[in-house]
């Protein structure tokens, strides 16, 4: 197929008067079209359901962080994957990390943590009743909440919690200089590799501890991966409650429906996390050959964004995608990516997400926004979508 500049577009961000919905222009191009990144490169987007997966699953797409084009800035800067940053490494690396951490992720862990996650989110809720109406639930709860589960994840020691959330909270502010995010993530580093050399002597029931006696690991790698927890799972949860909540709050019916009936809130946290898919830029992938796709030839060393949210509405896929229908069942979804890379904490992410919004609707029956929906600033320009802050009143 001959190129012409009309066939290459930017990356759409413009969300219109439709925030919660992706731009209306991507649905306008081809599945697969040209696409010129913000510094002039030029490579490819994807915007259906099957060919973000085909591309998601196929070997000849790399994830190495040393090729990876995003449309905005990232933390850390595109370089060679720290050892043990496996989402940013190819086969072989990435299967051999990926596989020790799975190891780790075991289902009675993840049982263990159902009665903190309760607790930590009912303490949460005991402090937002006691500063009274309006708060702000980004800082209040959907922040904090995900920084906590992380800290009993690793094994952060309660007296450290305080100031492993700051420096989270830092380095995830990315409207900050890219200075201090950069001097949060080192610092973080250099904790988190002295976490995992106490947890020589002092083992607990934890990941880290865990990874430790599995003596496979440098305690550099296992750092990096605690780091590659709180880097992948933070943001992302804390953002689908903040967003979360806010598109439950815009949607009476749907959140009518869902407190007259709260076993719907498995399904609930399913079809919010396919109708808002948080990480809105998409995954980035880079070809190693020359790869034809759709008719069209994809060159060794061109960039792919895959956009996630766009393939989350492809109507080819998904009946009435731009409807939010808690009670449909919105199986098959990419919101947690597909491939050997899809989300290793997704059943984390889940348990938090369920408990987050059960609690907050059973404790606040009368939850309401404290300002116009109008009035609340999204995350548009993050990597991760969502909200700055969330006014709320009851
Ligand atoms: C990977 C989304 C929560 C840990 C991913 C990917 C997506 C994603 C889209 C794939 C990236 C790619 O293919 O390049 C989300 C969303 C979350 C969430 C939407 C919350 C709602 C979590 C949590 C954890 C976590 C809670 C752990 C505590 C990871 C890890 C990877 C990953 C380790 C890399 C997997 C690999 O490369 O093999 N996540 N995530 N995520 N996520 Fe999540």
């Amino acid at each position: 197929m001959t190129e012409t500049l009309s066939d290459i577009y930017d990356f759409p961000t413009d969300r219109g008067d439709t925030p919660l919905d992706p731009p209306a222009e991507l649905f306008d191009r081809p599945p697969l079209s040209r696409l010129q990144y913000p510094d002039g490169d030029t490579g490819w987007l994807v915007t259906s359901h099957s060919l973000a997966r085909a591309v998601l699953a196929d070997p000849r797409f790399s994830s190495r962080a040393e090729f990876r084009k995003s449309p905005i800035r990232v933390i850390p800067d595109p370089q060679p994957a720290k050892p043990g940053m496996f989402i940013a490494l190819d086969p072989p690396d990435h299967g051999r990390y990926r596989k020790l951490l799975t190891g780790q992720f075991t289902v009675r862990r993840m049982n263990q943590l159902i009665p903190r996650i309760e607790e930590i989110t009912a303490a949460h809720v005991e402090s937002m009743r006691q500063a009274g109406p309006p708060v702000d639930l980004v800082q209040a709860f959907a922040l904090p909440i995900p920084s906590l589960v992380i800290c009993e994840l690793l094994g952060v020691p309660a007296t450290d919690r305080a100031y492993f959330q700051r420096e989270s909270a830092n380095l995830l502010r990315l409207d900050s200089p890219p200075e201090e995010a950069r001097r949060a993530f080192e610092d973080l580093e250099s904790y988190l590799l002295g976490l995992v050399v106490s947890k020589h002597g002092q083992p607990g029931d934890d990941m880290l501890s865990g990874l430790v006696a599995d003596g496979e690991l440098t305690d550099e790698e296992v750092a990096n991966m605690g780091l590659l927890l709180l880097i992948a799972g933070h943001e992302t949860t804390a953002n689908m409650l903040g967003l979360g909540t806010f598109t439950l709050l815009t949607n009476p019916d749907q959140l009518t429906a869902l407190r007259s009936d709260p076993s719907l809130a498995e399904n609930a946290v399913e079809e919010l996390l396919r109708f808002l898919t948080i990480v809105h830029f998409g995954a980035a992938r880079t070809a190693l050959e020359d790869v034809e796709l759709d008719g069209r030839l994809i060159k060794a060393g061109d960039p792919v964004s895959i956009h996630l949210p766009a393939a989350n509405r492809d109507p080819m896929r998904f009946v009435d995608p731009e409807r939010l229908n808690l009670a449909g069942t919105p199986a098959g979804h990419v919101a947690f990516g597909h491939g050997i890379h899809q989300c290793l904490g997704q059943q984390l992410a889940r348990i938090e997400m369920r408990i987050g919004f059960t609690a907050l609707l059973r404790e606040f029956p009368t939850l309401r926004l404290a300002v116009d929906p109008d009035d609340v600033p999204l995350r548009d320009d993050m990597a991760i979508f969502g909200v700055h802050k969330l006014p709320v009143a009851w």
